[in-house]
Order: structure tokens, then sequence, then C-alpha cells
């Protein structure tokens, strides 16, 4: 969610911070702004809205700004307008600050501030912190003293980026819980986010530690934790970043959803060589070992592991599946031998790293299912599988998705021993390969029809049931029509008191044990006027179905029919003009509770 980006003694400066803030607005934002330093002067340029409307409204320089650092932000304290946006400065202008992430006991702090005098422009935490840094510059007339002091009565997380005016010089830094990282060239040095705006540069990396802070120079770096300077070391191992690229789609979600056949594909080659399944000896026996398995993952990756938690009840394991944010407050560790399994795409979610470190403070094994390499999660858990999806640029997930299934499908077999895994995934392969070729037309023909619903249902039972949840979840997303998921057995329950003439519902079925029932579910709602249209596997289609996919292993459902769930969701965003790869109001990555 978010980012930063700043340099210090680079050639062009304005160009690496605005294509920087471009490379990171993936993870999406409502607003961008940046600060150049040319010395004793510091110009501050902001704007609501895309980095094109910033870019816009920088004159040409006539000089190079010796450093300069830029924010895109995604507002948790104040409406994204103009005066909200980063950068921010303290009350007399001695720093100008960038920061990602939230300042938990902003208020309490803001409070002590305004008693001692200090005035507030903005509605944000972060101007908090640039007016506390001040605070404590008069008290010490020393940065770093400025800065501990700073950290030692935050709380929260942050990255934060500043330039102190009195030492135009170096630009710093302050980090904890939010990613950060430093790129080395010869004779500048850059911070950003993520390394996606530096690989061009550099190839000279410091991944920062947390309750780290320092500074960067053009020929130096000096990092710090506990009042004590600390040793590092650069990672010349280019990160797992794919460079974006549409490749001729009209959209990233469009790209994605036709990259699942692959992603799936690469999966088994990562996993499985030669007759042997490759997971880590240590993970399985860890995994055998525990009486029970807790999953824990918020949104997209939380009806994966809905499927994953399905997977090892069956073969016999007790599972219980938690939204990270609930689990955070209410903990719960089952069994004697408690395993935690851990899904996200970004490895960056707020919420599912709170998690892990209670877990982890409790001494209890976990694994992290996850897309990024030396994300926060990936390095924190002990055991971690890649997802191998590439970089999915998209803020709504697809391919992560049915790579988080796709993935869980080849643990809990291997789990099991059970190789036909490999041969069930490339049926699944094949099939999803025919709707990527014939069917999708069809999915098309109904987002056509569908496009100006004010509600949408999804039926479905056991995987049908958890697919329709991330159906629902896609739909709402990106095309703000309001949709529900609903469980075939809970209709009589209540929600059918909302089907009424014409009412959409879109009804899955996969699996031979629930056919019948979903059967009888449809003739329920077409009894109250529902528009029904089914999604139905071959064996269990007749001529009444809207789209027939063809036969595989029902466990494996989810991966093949979210395609054509995603296909749906798509068509009717495209259809409404919305805007697809970054919906309203979401970001990419939640780096914040
Ligand atoms: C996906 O379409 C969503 N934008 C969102 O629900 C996402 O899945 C969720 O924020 C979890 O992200 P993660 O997988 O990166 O942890
Ligand atoms: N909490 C800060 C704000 O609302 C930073 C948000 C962000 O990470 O972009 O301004």
């Amino acid at each position: 969610m978010c980012g930063i980006v700043g340099s210090i003694g680079f050639k062009n400066t304005k160009s690496f911070i605005i294509d920087g803030l471009k490379d990171l607005d993936y993870r999406g934002y409502d607003s961008a702004g940046l600060a150049f330093s040319f010395g004793k002067r510091i110009n501050i340029y902001k704007a609501v809205g895309s980095v094109s409307n910033l870019e816009a409204i920088i004159p040409e320089l006539s000089l190079n700004p010796y450093m300069g650092v830029g924010h895109t932000r995604w507002a948790t304290h104040g409406k994204p307008t103009e005066i909200n946006c980063h950068p921010h400065q303290s009350m007399h202008g001695l720093f100008t600050i960038v920061c990602n992430g939230v300042v938990e006991n902003y208020l309490q702090l803001k409070q002590q501030l305004q008693s001692k005098g200090f005035k507030f422009v903005s509605d944000t935490d972060t101007e908090v912190i640039s007016n506390l840094l001040e605070d404590r510059y008069f008290e010490t007339r020393n940065i770093m003293r400025s800065i501990e002091e700073t950290m030692a009565v935050l709380t929260g997380s942050f990255a934060v980026v500043f330039i102190a005016d009195m030492d135009p010089k170096h630009l710093y830094f302050m980090k904890r819980h939010s990613p950060l990282m430093i790129g080395r060239g010869d004779h500048f040095s850059l911070v950003a986010s993520d390394a996606s705006p530096m690989v061009r540069y550099t190839d000279k990396y410091i991944d920062l530690e947390d309750d780290s802070y320092g500074f960067i120079s053009n020929d130096d770096v000096e990092i710090f934790k506990n009042g004590e300077k600390i040793p590092f070391q650069f990672t010349k191992k280019s990160p797992d970043i794919t460079v974006k690229d549409l490749n001729g789609y009209p959209h990233y979600m469009l790209k994605e959803i036709e990259e699942i056949e692959r992603v799936i594909r690469r999966l088994m080659v990562e996993y499985y060589d030669k007759g042997e399944f490759l997971f880590d000896h240590e993970l399985m026996r860890a995994l055998t070992e525990s009486d029970h398995i807790v999953f824990v993952a918020c949104g997209t990756s939380y009806h994966a592991s809905l499927v994953g938690a399905r997977y090892f009840d069956i073969l016999g394991k007790s599972t219980s599946t938690h939204i990270a944010s609930e689990f955070a407050y209410y903990p719960q560790f089952p069994g004697r031998k408690p395993f935690f399994i851990f899904l996200s795409q970004s490895g960056e979610t707020a919420d599912v790293i709170h998690c892990m470190t209670t877990v982890k403070e409790h001494n209890i094994p976990c694994l992290v299912l996850t897309n990024k390499k030396g994300s926060t999660l990936e390095r924190g858990c002990d055991f971690s599988l890649l997802l191998h999806a590439g970089l999915e640029v998209s803020v709504a997930s697809t391919k992560a998705y049915a790579a988080e299934v796709a993935l869980l499908a080849l643990l809990a077999n291997a789990y099991s021993n059970r190789k036909e895994v490999i041969r069930d995934l490339e049926e699944c392969c094949g099939v999803i390969a025919d709707i990527d070729q014939n069917l999708k037309g069809k999915v098309h023909e109904i987002a056509e029809e569908l496009k100006h619903s004010k509600d949408i249902y999804f039926l479905g039972r056991g995987f049908d049931y958890d697919m329709s949840l991330e159906a629902s979840l896609k739909l709402k997303e990106i095309t703000y029509i309001h949709s529900e998921a609903v469980a075939g057995g809970e209709l009589k329950h209540g929600p059918i008191a909302l089907i009424s003439q014409d009412t959409p519902v879109i009804v899955t079925i996969s699996d031979n044990v629930t056919a019948l029932s979903m059967r009888a579910n449809i003739q329920e709602v077409k009894a109250r006027g529902a528009k029904v249209f089914t999604f139905v596997t071959e064996p269990l289609a007749n001529d009444t179905d809207t789209i027939v996919v063809k036969n595989h292993k029902r466990y494996l459902s989810p991966v093949v029919m979210s395609s054509l769930a995603f296909y749906f969701a798509y068509y009717v965003a495209v259809l409404n003009d919305r805007n697809v790869d970054k919906p309203r109001n979401l970001a990419k990555s939640v780096t914040v509770e």
C-alpha cells in the first residue's frame, strides 16, 4: 500500500522520483507528492489523484535537486486532499517528511504537542511525526537523538524518510514494520519501499530491519538500532520482481487471468520433479507432527485458505481458518501442537504480520505461502513457499489466488504422498486453457446482460461455496456492484428474502455430492423470479446450463471455476468503464491494520 522513493546525489532527481512513484503505483494510492531539496531551498509539490497529476504541476527545473523524496499516499487519517498529501513539514519547517504506515497513538501525541504550542495543518498522523522530530530537535539539537526519542514514543507501523533543513547533505530514514530498502550507486544513494524503482540504477540493496534508522548520502550509508551503529551487507542478488509490461493486453487483470494456466504449470515444476515432491523435509515433518493446522489470511488469500483447510480436513487433519484481523484480537492455539499457515500474496499485509508476531511469541512453527521473496512474512516465518506467480500488478488478485489454491493442493497431496495431483493439475490446466479459448466469450455475454444489475448473488456448496466467496469479492472490488455469496443450504435461513423478480443468481455446480441439492436451490430461487445462470462441470450438466466446463477433479474446481468468475467480474467492470486495475479505495498491499 502506498510508496516511498528518495534519492541523494542522483543525476536526475526529478525523473527518478516520478518514474519511481509510477513503479510503485501497483501498491495503490489516492494522492501523490514530493519534495526537492536544492540545499537551502526545499520545494514541495502535491496532487490528488494520479502521479501524472503530480508530474503535470512540476515546472521545468533549471537545477537538478541534490535530493528528493516522493510519496504515494493511501489515506488512513484524513481524506485524500492536497493538505493531507505528503510530504508534511514540521511547524517551523525544520523537517520535511513522508511516511507509509499508521501511528496508532497519534491523537495522544498530537494533544501533547498542541499543549506545547505546536499547530497542525493536516488531519494526518504523519504530521505528528514531523512535529515530534522538531520538538525533540529543539530539545537536543541533535538529529539522531531526535529520531531515537521520536521512535521511542511512536506506536504502530511506519517507514519514514525525511529531509532535515539543517543538514542538506543527508537524507534520513526510520522504519518499523513497514517496508523500506536502500540502494547504493556510484556517488548516489536511493531509498524506496521496494526495489522496483531502483533496479534500473543499482544492484546493491540493503533490506532495512525493523526499528532501524539512519541516513544516506551520496557516498555513504549509516544504519543505527537502539543507539548503536549496526553493520550491514549489500545484497547483490536482484530482487524477485518482474518488470511491469502489459504485453498488448488492455489491462493487467486480463493479462493476469490469462497467466493462470502458466502459473500452475510453473508450480508443478517448482515443487515436483522426477516423481518426487520437492517440499522441505523439515516442513513436512512439522506438518506431520502437528495435530492442528491453523490458517490465517485476509481477503482473497483468506478465501484460498478455506479451500486449503478443506484439503487437510479431507485427509483427517484437524484445521481452522481465521481472518487475520479477527485472529489478531482473539488469538487461538488449538491442539497440543498447532502449526500455522499464513497466506499472503504480498507478504506485507499488516494484519497477517501482526498474527505472525503473536504466533512466534508462542514459539509455534509457521509457514507462509507468498508471492514475494524477501517480504516481511517470508523472512519472518519458519518456512515459506513461493507462489511463483510473477508480479501481480492488478489490485484485484486473480493469478495469486489460483496459485495459492494450487500450491495448497500440492502441499496437501505431498502430505498424503498422493502423486496423482500432478496428473490432476495437468488436467486442470487443460480445462483452464479451454475456458481461455472457448468459454470466455460466453462469460462476456452474461456480463453484457448483467452489467446494470444492482445486486448479483453467487450460490454454491462445499468447494463451490469457497469459490463463490471469491467470485463475489472480485465482482464487488472492481465493479462496485453489490454482491453476496451464499452457501446453498443457507438460502432458506435468510438470504432468500432478497430474491425477487429478475434478481441475478450465478450458481456453480462442480461437485457430484452437492449437485442435487444445488439443483433444488435453483428451483427455489427461480420460483421467486430469479434470473439464474449456471456454471457447471460436464458430467453434472444438463441442457439448461449456461456454461459447461470440461470435467476435472472436484478438489481443483476452485482453481478452474474461479477463472470464469474472474472473467465475469472483469467484463462487467470494463463494460461499466471502471478503473479495472486500480479500483477505488483499494490498495495492492495493505500495510496498515
Ligand atoms: C484481492 O483482490 C484483494 N485486493 C485483497 O482482498 C487481498 O487479497 C488482501 O488484501 C490480502 O492481501 P495479501 O494476499 O497480499 O495478504
Ligand atoms: N497514515 C498516513 C496518512 O494517512 C500514511 C498513509 C500511507 O501509508 O500512505 O497520511
